[in-house]
């Protein structure tokens, strides 16, 4: 059975959430999950279970999780809150003991006797660490996997650090969970405006036609956060910012961004293509490489000044990498990735410039952009030139501009997490990453990971709060992308502002 033909949970159903005492589970899976439950989009009588090392009762659990359960007017969501507290328990139990997973799964089917259900419908959401995903993985399925029922196994990055070590991973869990039943979060494809791309790309035949190498000079793909790894250099040391942010969340917006056509909307047909687009990508060169690492400025402490972090640490803090997409479509056009923490600023965009107009009847215009805002603000903005108002044939940039807020006010746009774990219940794979993909980018990615890790590439430190590295300008300069005026900001085109310059 193809991955996608998995059936939607209707029944009761039991949701468990494994690593229900971390940050994840308490800042992301419940609120998530009680968001679905307050808009009735869970399966009727849905049970959830939250287990973890660490001992607690119920009440203390309800306390723990209670705080980031928020959405919705005041009134209806402390009553919702009730409600959604009363379907959560939890158990407490280890993650490598086998009796732990036996007494789990005694609680499940304490539960289901007591349901009317025909069948047995289990979801484990693992939001652990990566040590014992397998581990866990195989427990359940040793202990707590019915037979005669649906089982889904929800997990989420890291899935390893190079291919070699994904591949062992994905073996591991493989031999236990077959792919129908496997759902590996990468939650940028939960998120809206990459959702969006989709509907933005094959809805509009105007844009898509323009998508390839005859118009697009260059695409950036920008991910900046503006906080350092703040006491969690440790943890973020063994991976750093590549694997973090480039080798799963931009890669998964670059393979829908340049992919082709789908047949259809259905998972596979979604991931055949996303597949086949990285499968024209060679690993990336040293040479389109550009790391840093952030030092201590504007009060703000450096990332070696980071006491878990090791001193001689060649760990990217920043990267901008570019990508080369062989397709006959985007054959020559320079993707770049970049992405780095302790920036200047909180963003996450695609960036596509357009060529030059062509010489002769203009000069100076500046280039078309087509700018996709995933986060804050999502948005989407077209920079076109038009004739400046007046007796003058001049130009003046301005844009065409969807922002989300202004045009779209009365939509709530949903969590990452709520649109996965809803698709993940209703069995459709489409906005999971399918084992092969996974695979594809880790063969993109694993040389540069490797050469940084041996040292062999060391570029240069960045000062907190700044926009990267000083050479990022001239990196990006060498892949054709033009900045038309440093100075330059968006006018305000009212007619006031015009008419006085007449
Ligand atoms: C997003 O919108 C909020 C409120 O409308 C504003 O304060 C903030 O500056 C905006 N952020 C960006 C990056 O535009
Ligand atoms: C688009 O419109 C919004 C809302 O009016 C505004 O905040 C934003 O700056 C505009 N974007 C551009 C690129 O002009
Ligand atoms: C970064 O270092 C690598 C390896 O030394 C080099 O190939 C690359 O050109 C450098 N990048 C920049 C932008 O200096
Ligand atoms: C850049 O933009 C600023 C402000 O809009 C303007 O004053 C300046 O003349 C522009 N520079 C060039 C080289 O076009």
């Amino acid at each position: 059975m193809p991955a996608s033909e998995v059936p939607a949970l209707q029944d009761e159903t039991i949701i468990v959430v494994l690593g229900a005492s971390g940050d994840l589970a308490k800042k992301k899976t419940f609120p998530a999950l009680f968001n679905l439950f307050r808009l009735n989009l869970l399966p009727k009588a849905t049970r959830i279970i939250g287990y973890a090392r660490t001992k607690m009762d119920n009440k203390g659990f309800h306390e723990k999780i209670a705080d980031f359960l928020k959405e919705g007017d005041k009134s209806e969501s402390k009553k919702a809150k009730e409600e959604f507290l009363k379907v959560c328990t939890y158990l407490p139990g280890a993650y490598d003991e086998d009796e732990a997973f036996k007494n789990l799964n005694k609680e499940m089917e304490k539960i289901e006797k007591e349901g009317s259900s025909k069948t047995t419908n289990r979801l484990f959401y693992m939001a652990l660490p990566p040590n014992v995903f397998t581990v866990v993985a195989g427990g359940l399925k040793r202990n707590c996997y019915v037979e005669d029922g649906n089982n889904r196994i929800v997990i989420e990055k890291p899935f390893g650090k190079d291919l070699e070590s994904s591949r062992e991973m994905m073996g591991e869990l493989k031999k236990l969970w077959k792919e129908e039943e496997t759902f590996r979060i990468d939650h940028y494809l939960g998120k809206e405006m990459v959702k969006n791309l989709l509907m933005l790309r094959f809805a509009n035949p105007f844009v898509d036609s323009g998508l390839n190498s005859n118009l697009v000079d260059n695409v950036q793909i920008t991910f900046k956060e503006p906080f350092g790894t703040e006491g969690r250099g440790g943890y973020f040391d063994e991976f750093g910012i590549i694997r973090d942010i480039q080798q799963n969340h931009l890669s998964q917006v670059l393979s829908l961004l340049t992919m082709e056509r789908p047949v259809s909307f259905s998972a596979e047909d979604i991931r055949n293509e996303k597949t086949k687009v990285l499968r024209y990508v060679p690993p990336i060169k040293e040479e389109d490489v550009l790391i840093g690492q952030y030092a201590a400025a504007n009060g703000k402490p450096g990332y070696k000044d980071d006491d878990t972090v090791p001193k001689d640490s060649n760990c990217p803090t920043f990267a901008a990498l570019t990508l080369w997409v062989n397709s006959p479509r985007w054959q020559g056009v320079p993707f770049i990735l970049k992405a780095g923490k302790a920036l200047d600023e909180a963003k996450v965009e695609i960036r596509i410039q357009y060529k030059e107009v062509t010489k002769g009847l203009f000069k100076d215009v500046p280039r078309n952009e087509l700018v996709i805002r995933i986060q804050p603000n999502e948005s989407i903005y077209l920079k076109f030139n038009a004739k400046k108002p007046g007796l003058q044939m001049e130009s003046i940039p301005t844009e065409l501009n969807m922002t989300y807020k202004e045009r779209l006010e009365d939509f709530r746009i949903p969590e990452a997490y709520e649109a996965l774990i809803l698709d993940a219940l209703q069995g459709d794979h489409s906005n999971f990453v399918r084992d092969d993909e996974l695979d594809v980018s880790w063969a993109i990615f694993t040389p540069i990971l490797h050469a940084i890790d041996q040292g062999k590439i060391k570029n240069e430190s960045y000062e907190y709060g700044s926009r990267g590295p000083q050479s990022l300008n001239n990196f990006i300069g060498r892949y054709g992308y033009r900045r038309d005026n440093e100075s330059y900001a968006w006018p305000t085109t009212s007619v006031e502002n015009v008419k006085g310059k007449i």
